[in-house]
């Protein structure tokens, strides 16, 4: 039987990178069926609802989905659409790698970084949100369980172990955020004797920072709380190309939603012009989750060789070419 997987297309550059990745999946002949769903605005426009039950539904039903960027209107009381829906999934473990591929232009040659992002609490926790009327003053809550910082830093060890990784570096704020970060470092450094096979160090998220664009070779797993992983992810990104070249995977006990780390990029959208590897390399890590590792080696043995070749890749890696040109050339490689 086929496998089925749902697909939110998104808004902005989401559905013309979306439909780059699906076209390779098909393209390396994983024969998935899919089950389209909207959410974002384009959702809002359709439905009145930024979140419609049926996407819900689809997401539930079929446990794995590729999604593109969702655009929340800012002002109008809108809650993030992508918090909600990892809260609602609990989707509690937020995996960003960045790995650098020859002819990216980027300042780096070797890298290969995981950042595993806590991703239900800390400062996206929702919690507390008031302002003052005369807009004096405003407050948010900031949350850590012990439960939370447990399975995050056991996912990021996990992994570590999973994928003989040598090192995790918990990344925190614990000299000024003590009651917050403080609980953080001491539940991820319990974690942390279960494993003495891995070594670990422990850094302030603010010397991460420097460390991160002097010497990035240091690093290998990072583990740490939902802004600093979010913030510290986009540095990674960075670090090898850009946006355009960073996945992240969204994961929980039950399902699984694989995205780009970007957002809908309404400078560029419309135009063409987006660089699809982002989604492309998420639909690698929605293979790997599903054991096809295989297919995925596959395509991301394609997009190597396009952008080594050099001739026709997207505009933030320095080259011309258009989005559907940088995908056929990586389906031509295929
Ligand atoms: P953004 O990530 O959309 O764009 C930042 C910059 O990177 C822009 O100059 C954009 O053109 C460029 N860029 C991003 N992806 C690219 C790609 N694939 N190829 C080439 N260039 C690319 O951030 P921005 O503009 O702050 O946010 C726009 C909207 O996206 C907002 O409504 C925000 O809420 C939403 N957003 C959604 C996310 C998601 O769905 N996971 C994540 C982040 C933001
Ligand atoms: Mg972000």
């Amino acid at each position: 039987t086929q496998r089925s997987i749902t697909v939110l297309p998104g808004d902005g550059i989401g559905p013309s990178i979306v439909a780059a990745a699906i076209k390779i999946l098909d393209a390396a002949g994983c024969q998935f069926q899919y089950d389209y769903a909207d959410a974002g605005l384009s959702a809002l426009e359709k439905y009145g609802e930024l979140l419609p039950q049926t996407t819900l539904d689809l997401i539930a039903k079929n446990k794995v989905a590729l999604k593109g960027p969702l655009t929340t209107p800012i002002g109008g009381g809108f809650t993030s659409i992508n918090v909600t829906l990892r809260k609602h999934f609990n989707l509690y473990a937020n995996l960003r790698p960045v790995v650098s591929f020859a002819g990216t232009q980027s300042r780096f040659e070797n890298i290969d970084i995981i950042t595993i992002r806590e991703n239900t609490e800390g400062m996206y926790s929702g919690a507390g949100q008031t302002r003052a009327l005369d807009n004096s003053s405003a407050e948010a809550m900031s949350i850590i369980t012990h439960e939370g910082a447990e399975r995050i830093s056991e996912f990021a060890y996990q992994l570590a172990v999973k994928e003989g990784r040598k090192k995790v570096t918990i990344v925190h704020k614990a000299n000024i955020l003590k009651s917050t970060s403080g609980l953080f470092l001491e539940v991820a450094r319990e974690v942390a004797l279960r494993y003495p096979q891995i070594e670990t160090n422990e850094m302030i998220v603010d010397a991460v920072c420097m460390n991160l664009v002097m010497y990035p070779e240091r690093f290998d797993i990072i583990v740490t709380t939902n802004l600093f992983g979010d913030i510290i992810s986009d540095l990674c990104a960075g670090l090898i190309g850009g946006l355009g070249m960073a996945p992240g995977a969204n994961i929980g006990k039950e399902v699984a939603i694989f995205e780009a780390v970007h957002g809908s990029a309404p400078d560029i959208a419309g135009q063409n012009i987006a660089n699809p590897c982002s989604v492309i390399l998420a639909a690698i890590q929605l293979l790997e989750h599903l054991n096809m590792q295989d297919q995925a080696e596959l395509i991301r043995a394609a997009i190597k060789k396009t952008l080594a070749q050099g001739k026709t890749i997207t505009q933030d890696l320095s080259g011309s070419a258009s989005t559907t040109e940088f995908t056929d050339a990586i389906i031509a490689n295929l």
